[in-house]
């Protein structure tokens, strides 16, 4: 544990930092978290005082990649590039830092705790936080994480056609359409890190999902805070399971009709 903290005195952001130790914790237990796999940002602009906004950044400043205009002045926890999930849920200070945009919104800069150089998917997670800033969303959380079994149906080209394996993950449970009514968006292989993908992804949020699939590699997911963000992955990983249960006894699940799904997004008041 680093001795001072910019967290000291500062119980609300402490309180959101302490979340994201707890969700990374719950991903290393579910298996979804080998070595440094995952990442996690939070916009935390609304917790920062003038004592912080007069600190000092501890390292230079980094370019982006690109130009977001919407996160001017804003100020993020990252996980660290190469940390791990079960270590930050230890110590989120030691593998995790605290940044700013500075340069017309170009470049970032470390101020706490540690310099931790950002998570290397910072191109996808910023600039979806510039869009949900764009489009005057209340999230202010981004989580990658590589969930087991939702990643082995993207190895299915049936199951990367748009919506299919959202239908069939909402027709396992009723809690799923409930709880991530949006579905799942699917995003074809590219680079991890790249800014193609960082587009792909805001494409597919933009299409009205809050979690997406990155084929073979992981899910992307956003919501108001970090634990909501998991809570939706997990409800869908929890389908996936189901299926894979059903399938293991040797049978194809008969999933909910088209009646009860009807149903349940009217008693939900769900959308689509
Ligand atoms: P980082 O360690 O750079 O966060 O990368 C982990 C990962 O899952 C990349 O997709
Ligand atoms: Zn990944």
């Amino acid at each position: 544990m680093t001795n001072m903290s910019i967290l000291d005195n500062r119980p609300a952001l402490k309180a959101e930092i302490d979340k994201v130790a707890e969700v990374a914790g719950y991903l290393w237990q579910k298996g979804w978290a080998e070595r440094n796999g995952g990442n996690i940002t939070i916009n935390i602009t609304e917790w920062v005082d003038d004592a912080m906004r007069a600190l000092p950044a501890i390292g230079p400043a980094v370019p982006i990649g690109t130009k977001l205009p919407e996160l001017e002045g804003c100020w993020f926890y990252c996980k660290g590039t190469g940390r791990r999930m079960r270590d930050l849920a230890r110590d989120p200070m030691a593998n995790g830092s605290i940044i700013r945009i500075v340069d017309d919104c170009m470049r970032y800069e470390i101020v706490a705790d540690l310099p931790v150089a950002p998570t290397s998917e910072l191109p996808s997670h910023l600039s979806v936080h510039n869009y949900l800033l764009a489009k005057g969303s209340p999230y202010r959380a981004s989580l990658h994480t590589h969930p087991i079994e939702l990643v082995a149906l993207t190895h299915s080209r049936k199951w990367m056609e748009k919506d299919v394996a959202t239908r069939m993950l909402w027709s396992m449970i009723p809690e799923t359409k409930a709880f991530c009514p949006r579905g799942l968006g699917m995003v074809p292989y590219m680079l991890p890190s790249s800014v193609d993908l960082a587009e792909a992804t805001i494409r597919a949020i933009d299409e009205d999902y809050d979690v997406v699939m990155w084929e073979k590699h992981g899910v992307f997911a956003v919501d108001t805070d970090v634990m909501s963000a998991f809570d939706q992955v997990d409800v869908l990983n929890k389908s996936a399971q189901i299926y894979i249960a059903a399938r293991n006894m040797g049978f194809e699940p008969e999933g909910m009709s088209d009646g009860q799904m009807q149903e349940l997004s009217d008693a939900f008041h769900l959308p689509k």
